[in-house]
């Protein structure tokens, strides 16, 4: 008997030791609670910071509004940059009315643009993804803006070839390889990075085509192309997005290809129209 009621007694004082510590260290908590982090600071970049393929070095003002101009960028395109950085060619197209869509592998830039976009009041026009450039479908966009550098835009080629013709590319700066560039325009009062190039996906024409004055054989390299139109050579073979013109026997040909088949008129020694059919099989 003696030792159960030692026992309790035991409880007893464990039981208050118990029920005692509990509200203090309620109390505890109502009465101080944690400290408030430290409030962060908006997140500033830095030009030259590493980037996961390029460094961020913003394009200057002025030359966004080169590369917008070159690229003809209206309320009615699809503009994405690829490598937005901060936003600011996102938001500009998205100033001119256009739809407009950054794509940047850095989360804190994204937040950044999309605090930027917000702030101009873009917000409903401008948008941000946070993503690998090279996992990304860009296809839907009717302008292409980058800043990035001429081995990644020569990566990027085969996929910027496969949009639909008349895309436009404008680059700051770096080329793409020995697909030479349709203009190009500089910024005056400029130190660095001055220079916009547009390039605009020609439609894909190589190969052999029929038409009534005969076999239309063409070689393509990129806006350009060589070939013959039955026995006469081909000059001037020039394409501009779906626009297609050359010179053959005299006769001056513009049209425009339409997957399959080309249409047009010709003039010089011959004026009318004429149209070509893809050759069975080409
Ligand atoms: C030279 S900055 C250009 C920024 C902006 N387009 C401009 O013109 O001001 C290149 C940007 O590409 C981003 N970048 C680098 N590699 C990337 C990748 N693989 N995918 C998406 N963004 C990338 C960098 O973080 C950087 O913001």
């Amino acid at each position: 008997m003696r030792i159960v009621s030692g026992l309790k007694r035991l409880g007893c004082v464990a039981l208050l030791l118990v029920t005692g510590a509990a509200p203090a260290a309620a109390q505890a908590t109502q009465q101080s609670p944690p400290p408030a982090p430290p409030a962060t600071a908006p997140y500033e970049p830095s030009s030259g910071q590493q980037g996961k393929d390029v460094v961020w070095v913003p394009t200057s003002e002025a030359l966004v509004e080169k590369m917008l101009d070159l690229g003809q960028v209206t309320a009615s395109d699809y503009v994405i940059d690829l490598g937005s950085g901060d936003g600011r060619t996102v938001i500009a197209a998205a100033r001119r009315g256009a739809t407009a869509e950054g794509i940047e592998y850095n989360p804190d830039m994204v937040a950044l643009s999309q605090r930027k976009a917000s702030e101009a009041g873009v917000g409903a026009k401008a948008s941000f993804k946070q993503a690998d450039l090279f996992a990304s479908d860009f296809s839907k966009a009717t302008v292409i803006t980058m800043f990035l550098l001429p081995d990644i835009n020569v990566r990027l080629r085969p996929q910027i070839l496969e949009m639909k013709p008349g895309t436009r590319i404008v680059s700051n700066t770096f080329t793409m390889g020995d697909w030479e560039a349709d203009k190009q325009e500089t910024v005056s009062d400029c130190m660095s990075w001055c220079t916009a190039l547009l390039w605009i996906v020609p439609a894909k024409v190589e190969g052999t085509w029929e038409t009534p004055s005969g076999t239309l054989t063409l070689t393509q390299k990129y806006q350009t192309f060589t070939g013959t139109l039955g026995a006469a050579g081909i000059t001037g073979g020039k394409l501009d997005g779906d626009k297609i013109e050359f010179d053959a026997n005299g006769v001056h040909y513009a049209g425009r290809v339409n997957g399959t088949t080309i249409e047009g008129t010709t003039t010089g020694a011959a004026s009318g129209t004429w149209k070509a059919s893809r050759a069975p099989g080409a």
